[in-house]
């Protein structure tokens, strides 16, 4: 049983009258960005701000309609409580690549603070199929297949708490659903049953072995055979979950594997890729999908069009009492 957006998990905002501010203020926001930087830098380069709040600061005052927007989704999550908010039309579509990246690089900042992928120092991701192109240094974003549901960046001590998709084109094919699933009615679900709730008890208490890329070993608590040890649920994040990592991680330490986790794993699974509530979404071209990170697991289908194009960020929420 699958339900669409909008739900109580999502909230879809409709932005008609404010889609004009990018003729406005993109000037503004390319400025601010070159000061920043010392130099023009192309969207795709740019880095982690060395100084976040004061670029924040500086985007609050010269982008105030950017800002408008931002902070009706930072009240979507805070005091909605919402695991993720759905733009559909951001107001790029005309734009040229460059000024989008920008923008939604922007948008993350007066949201929080962007980081860069791992291991390059560029904050911004293209999600596209590249075959053979592929860096080899992720998985679901530089393929076309399915992406069995997930949380991003679990092998850091405290993954981003939210990330966002800019869609520079959908899919085409009828694929390349973004899926999700908000992990509070996830483990909801499961204590409604004896197994969930055994699950839900043994994946809080148990730290189970993932096997952590190379490249992320600087960055993570690992062990020196390059085994991160962290339970599925907590409180930050609420979700780590990785169905892949942890089943490598089992399968090379065996010990872990006891028949009750292996039990509590196949619950889990079962939910996930049959328990209702399953929210299914396209990210239209020029729509915006941010999501809480600690909460919601997200997936998506497989697509054929070669086309698609998505743009990813990451980012940490903004300390408090730096926002309006
Ligand atoms: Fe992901």
């Amino acid at each position: 049983m699958t339900t669409t957006a909008p739900s109580r998990s999502v909230v879809q905002f409709e932005t008609s009258s404010e889609r004009s501010w990018w003729a406005t203020e993109m000037e503004a926001i390319r400025a601010a960005l070159v000061d920043h930087y010392g130099a023009d830098v192309a969207g795709e380069a740019l880095t982690p701000p060395r100084d976040p709040t004061g670029l924040r600061t500086r985007l609050r005052e010269v982008a105030p309609q950017l800002t408008v927007l931002t902070d009706r989704v930072r009240r979507a999550f805070n005091e909605d409580q919402v695991c993720a908010v759905l733009i559909p039309e951001l107001g790029l579509g005309g734009l040229e690549i460059d000024d989008k990246r920008k923008g939604v690089f922007a948008l993350a900042v007066l949201l929080g603070d962007p980081t860069a992928n791992i291991p390059f120092d560029n904050v911004l991701w293209d999600v596209r199929n590249r075959g053979e192109g592929s860096s080899g240094h992720t998985s679901f974003s530089e393929n076309d297949r399915e992406a069995q549901y997930h949380t991003d960046n679990g092998s850091l001590p405290v993954p981003e708490h939210f990330f966002l998709l800019y869609s520079v084109l959908a899919a085409r094919c009828g694929g390349g659903v973004s899926l999700l699933r908000d992990g509070r009615v996830l483990k909801k679900q499961l204590e409604e049953t004896p197994e969930g709730s055994a699950a839900v008890q043994l994946l809080t208490e148990t730290k189970l072995p993932r096997r952590i890329p190379r490249a992320f070993r600087p960055y993570s608590d690992v062990s020196p055979d390059g085994y991160l040890y962290a339970p599925v649920l907590s409180d930050e994040p609420m979700w780590r979950w990785r169905q892949g990592g942890i089943r490598r991680g089992i399968a090379a330490h065996p010990e872990c594997g006891t028949p009750e986790i292996r039990k509590a794993l196949d619950t889990l699974i079962e939910l996930l890729e049959h328990g209702a509530d399953e929210i299914r979404l396209v990210i239209p071209t020029d729509g915006l999908l941010i999501i809480n990170n600690h909460i919601a697991l997200h997936g998506r289908t497989a697509f054929t069009d070669p086309q698609r194009h998505l743009l990813r960020l990451r980012f940490h929420e903004a300390p408090a009492g730096q926002t309006g």
